[in-house]
């Protein structure tokens, strides 16, 4: 069985064909293409949907050549297509959507809608190092941060997630406010390598809150306030501190409540997926915490942290495997801007 996977819900243009036999080995990635917008977007300050929209249209087919191309199959030989039906930004979804209902209708072939989030947290399936069921999995995405429990493809149950802004969020707001650009995450980490952890108190919403909760909408204003105390011409090394002490803020809070949502399911898996899955900060805080509990931490492969069409194509294969694809037959899409993934 070979998948074209389709991912289109920000700012992202992914495609993947992943192959899968029945038996339920683990599926393989023969060739994935990416296209960031990134450049287009960071004169915005953030992702313009209009023109993320047009932009996926005018990425997605050379992608899926190149991805073709790569893989060495041809159109005919792809069996099912899948796309990202949701959660993201309604237009740029049904550009994918589209094209991917388009392409089953032409070649006959059924399509599967995919939640981009089951996509995220079954992506290190395709590491080095896959991890077995269950396990606890920390979702850490621009958009959403969760805490669930996965005991299989499609049995999911949410743990705890952010009252307000995601982890992503606050990684990038606060970047904004330091004049780093977009998006500001990666941006932020950089920097923080070069300042102290120590030098500023910040907030760390809800990390006593006694369940597993997040809430990060507290901590851009108090970087704000920080920045108004330092005035307009902050040095770079204060600058540099003001990110270490962030992004110590936001891993102190994803490492506790992550080691609590393991304590309280008793289980000794943890999958982190999702762009701050990437922060190289995160892991090894996370890795140290969890060394000491016997727990294993799987990632996916750096290159799949983000969005990406790999991971779209995995989610199908998984679910097709467990005959849990939801193919449909009339090519008719819908796009689901807001999904909750235990409704998936
Ligand atoms: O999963 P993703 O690519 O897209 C969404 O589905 O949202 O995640 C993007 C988020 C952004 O907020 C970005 O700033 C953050 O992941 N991010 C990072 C790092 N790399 C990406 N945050 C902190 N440190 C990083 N190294
Ligand atoms: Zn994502």
């Amino acid at each position: 069985m070979n998948i074209l996977g389709i991912e289109s819900s920000c700012d992202e243009t992914g495609v993947a064909l992943v192959s899968c036999e029945a038996d339920g080995c683990v599926p393989r990635l023969r060739a994935h293409a990416l296209h960031s917008q990134i450049d287009m977007h960071q004169a915005y300050g953030g992702v313009v949907p209009e023109l993320a929209s047009r932009d996926h249209i005018r990425r997605v087919l050379p992608l899926a050549r190149q991805v073709l191309g790569e893989a060495g199959a041809s159109l005919e030989q792809v069996d099912m297509v899948a796309f990202t039906q949701g959660p993201g930004l309604a237009g740029a979804l049904l550009v994918g959507a589209g094209v991917a209902c388009a392409l089953a209708a032409a070649l006959g072939r059924p399509v599967v809608g995919v939640h981009h989030l089951e996509g995220h947290l079954l992506s290190p399936f395709l590491s080095a190092d896959p991890p077995e069921f269950p396990f606890v999995a920390l979702l850490v995405s621009g958009g959403h941060t969760q805490l669930m429990r996965v005991d299989d493809v499609g049995q999911y149950e949410l743990l705890g997630e952010t009252i307000d802004d995601a982890a992503g969020e606050a990684f990038d707001k606060s970047a904004k406010l330091m004049g780093l650009g977009y998006p500001g995450g990666p941006a932020l980490a950089r920097l923080a390598e070069f300042g102290d952890a120590d030098t500023f108190e910040l907030p760390r919403p809800l990390l006593h809150s006694g369940n597993l909760d997040f809430s990060f909408a507290g901590l851009k204003t108090a970087v704000r306030t920080q920045l108004l105390k330092l005035g307009t011409n902050v040095c770079e090394q204060d600058k540099a501190h003001l990110a270490a002490s962030t992004q110590q803020a936001i891993v102190d809070v994803l490492v506790r409540k992550s080691v609590s949502a393991l304590n309280e399911t008793g289980l000794k898996r943890l999958v982190v997926a999702g762009g701050v899955g990437a922060n190289a900060r995160l892991r090894e805080q996370l890795g140290a915490e969890c060394a000491k509990r016997q727990v294993r931490v799987h990632y996916p492969e750096l290159a799949l942290c983000t969005d990406n069409g790999a991971m779209i194509a995995l989610a199908a294969a998984m679910r097709w495997q467990r005959g849990l694809a939801r193919a449909r037959g009339d090519y008719a899409f819908n796009v689901l801007p807001r999904w909750p993934l235990n409704a998936a």
